[in-house]
């Protein structure tokens, strides 16, 4: 069967992570999907970069525009960041030339979800973006597909690497938060702009994301009720731990009589439950639905292998002929988050 060719933008820790999976397991993907997957086209600022990788057979623009549009692409994974500028400009530039996308860009989609999918689903092109939330586990495949069935109540959990990995190590071996921080750095877990991280910015993305899927909820980053660890000290933390409390970064959505209800706020929780014995970088979300009761999924949120995983489960998911539409359902069908009023007073 003719391969399926990538279009890989950004080629940073995600992107370097894509190409690895897809040159080491190049006959394992080429097995489950029915069809080699292949790199044609790959795009990065600065092409003189060292970068742990052996690209010599892949062609170069620099210009993410330029490779999105290109023919011998089938499919535009943007793995570059940043809900404006190029990311955008490539992602719609790739379904205007006819190609599915695959984006591990949650700022990306929690900004420009709707239209993006809407764009999509107008031009029979579809969008997946695993990766953009809890990095490694495949949360948006279990709720769009093992749990299609349920009405969802609720969905809840720790969804930012950094956040937990400073909250655990602070409360582990007493470490100022500068010290962790640059930890968290050289892991390769924070955003470009880190106060997407420690701000609850980006776990406030993901939890509008996966809001959308399971209320059927125009995806409303907006009204997402957020505060980021930034005020957290160690005397909170130290004061928490005598209560039995461990302090995390915590996101709920739920739908209320007033609508949709979405908050990503530290919390206390007990200190000997499974969320609170989280520690690193790991992230844990959990799904509740009707009838399946509660799904707990736990796993690596962040860094090259566990992303790249992700990324590529939706490229074999698109070669194996799987065209599942962006938020599980048409983009048009999606209502708006907020209760209609009801006609009498
Ligand atoms: P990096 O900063 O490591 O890499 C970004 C890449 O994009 C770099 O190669 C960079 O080029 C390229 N790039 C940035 N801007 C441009 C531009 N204007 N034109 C062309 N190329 C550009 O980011 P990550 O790999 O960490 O993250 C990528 C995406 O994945 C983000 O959306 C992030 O939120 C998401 N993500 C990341 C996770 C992680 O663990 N790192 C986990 C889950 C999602 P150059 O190298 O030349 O600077
Ligand atoms: N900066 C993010 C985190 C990367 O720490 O969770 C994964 O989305």
């Amino acid at each position: 069967a003719a391969p399926l060719r990538l279009g890989l933008a950004g080629l940073g820790t995600v992107g370097i992570g894509v190409v690895k999976i897809v040159q080491k397991h190049a006959d394992l993907i080429a097995a489950r999907a029915g069809r080699p997957v292949t790199i044609t086209a790959v795009s990065a600022r600065d092409r003189s970069r060292n970068r742990d990788a052996d690209l010599s057979g892949y062609a170069w623009e620099t210009d993410p525009v330029a490779l999105a549009k290109r023919d011998d692409v089938d499919v535009f994974v943007e793995v570059m960041g940043g809900h404006e500028g190029p990311a955008k400009l490539a992602t719609e530039a790739a379904l205007a030339t006819g190609k599915d996308v695959v984006t591990a860009n949650k700022a990306l989609l929690a900004h420009h979800g709707q239209i993006l999918a809407e764009t999509a689903e107008a031009a029979g092109r579809v969008i997946r973006f695993e990766a953009a939330v809890a990095g490694g586990i495949p949360v948006i495949k279990a709720l769009t597909e093992g749990l299609a069935a349920n009405q969802m109540r609720r969905v809840m959990g720790v969804m930012n690497g950094t956040c937990n990995y400073i909250l655990t190590r602070m409360q582990n071996a007493g470490l100022p938060y500068e010290t962790v921080f640059e930890e968290a750095r050289q892991l390769g877990y924070l955003e470009a702009d880190p106060n997407l991280d420690v701000g609850g910015i980006d776990a406030g993305h993901k939890l509008s994301l996966l809001a959308a899927i399971a209320f059927g909820t125009k995806v409303s980053f907006d009204r997402v009720e957020l505060e980021g660890i930034g005020n957290v000290s160690i005397e909170d933390i130290r004061m928490a731990d005598d209560m039995g409390y461990h302090i995390k970064l915590l996101g709920v959505a739920q739908m209320t009589g007033r609508g949709l209800e979405q908050r990503m706020t530290p919390c206390l929780v007990p200190a000997e439950s499974p969320l609170g014995q989280l520690q690193g970088g790991t992230n844990m979300v959990v799904l509740e639905g009707d009838s399946v009761g509660q799904i707990v999924l736990r796993g690596p949120g962040a860094g090259e292998g566990p992303t790249a995983s992700a990324v590529m489960a939706d490229v074999i998911d698109l070669a194996r002929g799987f065209r599942l539409s962006t938020f599980g359902r048409p983009a048009t069908s999606l209502v708006e988050p907020v209760a209609a009023k009801s006609a009498t007073p």
